[in-house]
């Protein structure tokens, strides 16, 4: 099916070419002034300049073609030549019914379907799961829910920090502790800050540590063991993190999985040429003319002959090109990286490790700041832990719908709706910022049952759910969906209409454009939108029974659209609140 946009967009672009004009200069956008019109096209203004012919005169030609069209219920020009637009109900009604009677509502791609790698959450192994990685997680998630939806094959990888000193330093401490193996995940959390302290002071066990590192990383049996074993503890307690925060990852791959993979690369890149020495390390050179700040070399292996970061990312190139070949990969990491990904990324088509057609995409997120403007930090000022935080919110939640008398939940279903909302608070106030600006985590601003906020979407579409309940009291048991969508009798009514036509398009474009937070403006245009309507039609109450049923079957198809973009944010839905 077309989107609205779509269709008005072939009327406007044929009545450019009937009218001798170029047929692309018809492209229609939703408007910009909802007060003067609802869709408009300004290509009129860019063809004069070209044509050196006055815009007004050819917007009024082309106007003059889609006046009589029963698309339109208005088609005008302003000057100096604007195309404003509205359209009939007939249109409207007509592409609601065919988006409600199509799969996913008819969201579709504008390409075809991708492999689509997503690299998020990359949490480091050992080490507690903090706010840092929230962020890559949550948005992470989202992304790989929306291409899905719109057709893209995606998989997530949660590619873990698995190969480091961190795992030398623990291995050190144990030996120093006379012990095997950690037995618990609170020791090994116990361990790493402490192993890590050490080092910072004590010179001999910083080297002890990386001699252990070295062992590992060269297959030593001992080490080994004592690797799998920290693994087994760490995945599974990050297992259990993660789902709690509704994530979760096609692959649990990591920089181990990247090591098999190093030497016959390094080895490559020293025969073709692609690598040279520096300073006693092994570099790719990555500038390019273009650049207007230095983007050093790319260094592949340290003096020392250790590989690193980059070497880790390259080889797990190599990896996932051999095994997926993708047609693009996005990488959710803390903007700080983005030099790292410059580097790595150049380096990788330089050295054909991914062919030249590959999209590589940094999508470089932004701190979480406590109000006083720095990094989000817990009360007593230490790293905030993933847990802490939704713990926290969540009892905030509960006690905010504990206050609520009228509320008709057992005490256990208010605390796992107050789970679902703390969740939605969270991710919600994550993700309608824009993924690479800084933003202030703001409980209070983010629980709030008012303004942009998750509760407050929360809160619209169990206000919906509770409508259905009360036309079932009222009229017995029914099915909305067979309720058929009538033409708008209010502005309002057509205003919700219009912005349930948008959700296609808009899905795609906030893909495309890996902006989640577009999902989140369009969710809270249509919350206001759907208030608006609810607060000025008596939906219930409606005698006319075609009317009534139009409304519901409208309301229902509000909640549809509602719950597809909760379930692309990795959001879950509220039944009451
Ligand atoms: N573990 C890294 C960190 O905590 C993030 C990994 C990001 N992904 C990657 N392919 N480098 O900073």
């Amino acid at each position: 099916m077309k989107y609205l946009t779509e269709k008005l967009e072939l009327k406007v672009k044929q009545a450019f070419s009937d009218a001798g004009f170029d047929r692309e200069a018809g492209k229609v956008t939703v408007s910009n002034r909802p007060d003067l019109c609802e869709f408009q096209c300004n290509g009129a203004m860019a063809l004069a300049k070209k044509e050196k012919k006055n815009p007004f005169d050819i917007a009024e030609a082309v106007c003059a073609r889609l006046k009589d069209d029963e698309a339109f219920s208005k088609a005008e020009t302003v000057k100096p030549g604007f195309i404003n637009l509205n359209v009939s109900d007939a249109i409207l009604i007509e592409t609601l019914k065919e988006m409600r009677e199509t799969d996913r509502c008819g969201a579709h791609l504008d390409v075809d379907h991708e492999k689509i790698i997503i690299d998020y959450g990359g949490p480091n192994v050992a080490k507690p799961l903090h706010i840092g990685h929230l962020r890559s997680a949550i948005i992470g998630e989202s992304l790989k829910k929306m291409g899905r939806f719109l057709g893209h094959e995606v998989i997530g990888d949660i590619h873990l920090g698995d190969w480091g000193l961190q795992m030398g330093l623990i291995i050190a401490e144990l030996k120093e502790r006379g012990k095997e193996y950690p037995d618990t995940i609170s020791e090994l959390e116990e361990i790493y800050p402490l192993a890590s302290e050490k080092s910072k002071t004590d010179a001999a066990f910083k080297d002890k540590a990386m001699e252990e590192t070295f062992k590992l990383q060269h297959g030593d049996k001992h080490n080994l063991d004592v690797w799998h074993r920290i693994m087994e503890l760490s995945v599974a307690d990050l297992k259990k993190n993660y789902e709690k925060l509704n994530v979760d990852f096609d692959l649990w791959l990591g920089e181990s999985d990247a090591d098999p993979y190093i030497e016959e690369m390094v080895q490559r890149l020293k025969d073709e040429g692609y690598a040279h020495e520096s300073e006693g390390a092994l570099v790719v050179d990555v500038t390019e003319e273009s650049d207007s700040k230095e983007v050093p070399p790319c260094m592949i292996l340290k003096s020392d002959g250790a590989s690193l970061y980059t070497t880790t990312d390259l080889a797990t190139l190599v990896e996932r090109q051999r095994d997926y070949a993708p047609d693009r990969i996005i990488y959710v990491v803390d903007k700080r990286q983005q030099l790292h990904f410059t580097q790595v990324f150049r380096a990788a088509k330089k050295c054909g490790i991914v062919p030249e057609s590959t999209d590589l995409d940094f999508l470089g997120f932004g701190t979480m700041n406590g109000k006083d403007g720095k990094p989000f930090k817990t009360r007593e000022g230490g790293v905030m832990r993933l847990e802490v935080l939704l713990d926290d919110v969540t009892s905030e939640m509960y006690k905010k719908m504990k206050e609520n008398d009228s509320i008709s939940l057992s005490d256990e279903e208010i605390r796992d709706t107050a789970g679902i909302i703390a969740l939605s608070a969270i991710k919600y106030g994550d993700l309608s910022n824009q993924a690479s600006k800084d933003y202030i985590f703001d409980s209070d601003k983010f629980t709030s049952f008012e303004g942009n906020t998750g509760p407050y979407i929360m809160y619209t579409m169990v206000r919906i759910k509770s409508i259905l309940r009360k036309y079932a009291a009222e009229y017995g048991d029914f099915d909305p969906e067979a309720f058929e969508l009538k033409p708008p009798v209010s502005d309002v009514e057509k205003a919700l209409m219009l912005t349930i036509s948008g959700f296609g398009n808009m899905i795609r474009s906030a893909f495309n454009e890996i902006a989640p937070h577009r999902v989140c403006a369009y969710m809270y245009e249509l919350a206001n939108e759907f208030n608006r309507f609810y607060h000025n039609t008596k939906i219930i109450s409606e005698e006319d029974r075609e009317k009534r049923e139009g409304w519901m079957a409208l309301s229902v198809f509000t909640l549809r659209i509602f719950s597809y973009c909760v379930e692309m944010l990795g959001m879950k839905e509220a039944d009451q609140m």
